[in-house]
């Protein structure tokens, strides 16, 4: 995979990315980053890229000739998919991150701190993309969390794949907590069921915890989980699932349904 960043500090990517996991991934080829400033695709021995707005106002916006001039250089057929990070694009979601892997060119233009040129996003750019809704000082740690989160999702960038299915958001659940040793520390025991070397009682304690967490930080991604679940028809999918509920008190958000089908009895 091929990956292009333009920005006007290159070194702050370059830096960002040239440790751990995504480090490696370079090294063993992977992925290819290439990161270009702007300024060398100015067109004035200045080396400026932005001017005043039109219609004024403070601040200056990032003119579309650089822009322009670093494309034709570096994708000049339009085969990348052209992504613009700014607060005002689609938020980033891991699904979403998972599509953008399976591309193998991708060219990610960094902001200004104004802003661009309109014309930059209406004529070359095919999708704007926002990592949240907070505001940051320019594109740059938008386009590495970008990177971090797409290039993970490669084959052969992390160990093992389990990891990867194991995670927050996948089947819209958050993740179950992590134990390691001291079994006892300080008082605070590691939870018992994890000792007990029984593999469908530790899966299903698993699964308990990420729906109680789920259901508390966040029940939008609770009831999608739920949802995706409805309309079951597998019986013994359908009692695990109640089991795990009903052992972490949330019983009452199963479908009525879902008991009556499933023959779930309650455990007390
Ligand atoms: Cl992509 N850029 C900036 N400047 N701020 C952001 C953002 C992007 N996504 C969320 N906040």
């Amino acid at each position: 995979m091929k990956i292009n960043i333009l920005t006007l500090f290159p070194n702050m990517i370059k830096g960002g990315l040239s440790e751990s996991i995504i480090a490696r991934a370079q090294y063993e080829g992977r992925v290819t980053l290439n990161v270009y400033n702007y300024r060398d695709f100015s067109n004035n021995n200045r080396r400026a890229v932005d001017d005043a707005p039109y219609g004024g106002g403070a601040g200056l916006v990032m003119q579309v000739e650089p822009v322009k001039n670093a494309l034709q250089v570096i994708d000049p057929k339009h085969h990348s998919h052209i992504i613009y990070v700014t607060p005002k694009g689609q938020p980033l979601t891991q699904e979403r991150v998972k599509l953008l892997a399976e591309s193998e060119h991708l060219t990610i233009l960094c902001g200004h701190y104004e802003g661009v040129d309109q014309r930059i996003i209406d004529n070359l750019v095919d999708e704007e993309i926002s990592i949240g809704d907070y505001v940051l000082t320019g594109g740059e740690l938008a386009a590495m969390v970008i990177v971090d989160a797409v290039v993970r999702m490669r084959r052969g960038v992390l160990g093992s794949d389990r990891s990867v299915e194991e995670e927050s958001f996948e089947n819209n659940l958050l993740e179950y907590p992590h134990y390691t040793r001291p079994e006892n520390y300080d008082g605070q025991k590691v939870p018992e069921v994890l000792l007990s070397g029984n593999h469908k009682k530790i899966k299903e304690w698993r699964y308990s915890q990420q729906l109680k967490i789920t259901k508390e930080r966040r029940p939008d991604l609770f009831k999608k989980h739920l949802q995706s679940l409805y309309s079951c028809k597998k019986k013994s999918e359908l009692r695990r699932v109640l089991r795990c509920l009903d052992a972490v008190g949330l019983i009452a958000e199963a479908p009525t349904h879902w008991i009556k089908f499933s023959n779930y009895k309650r455990k007390k």
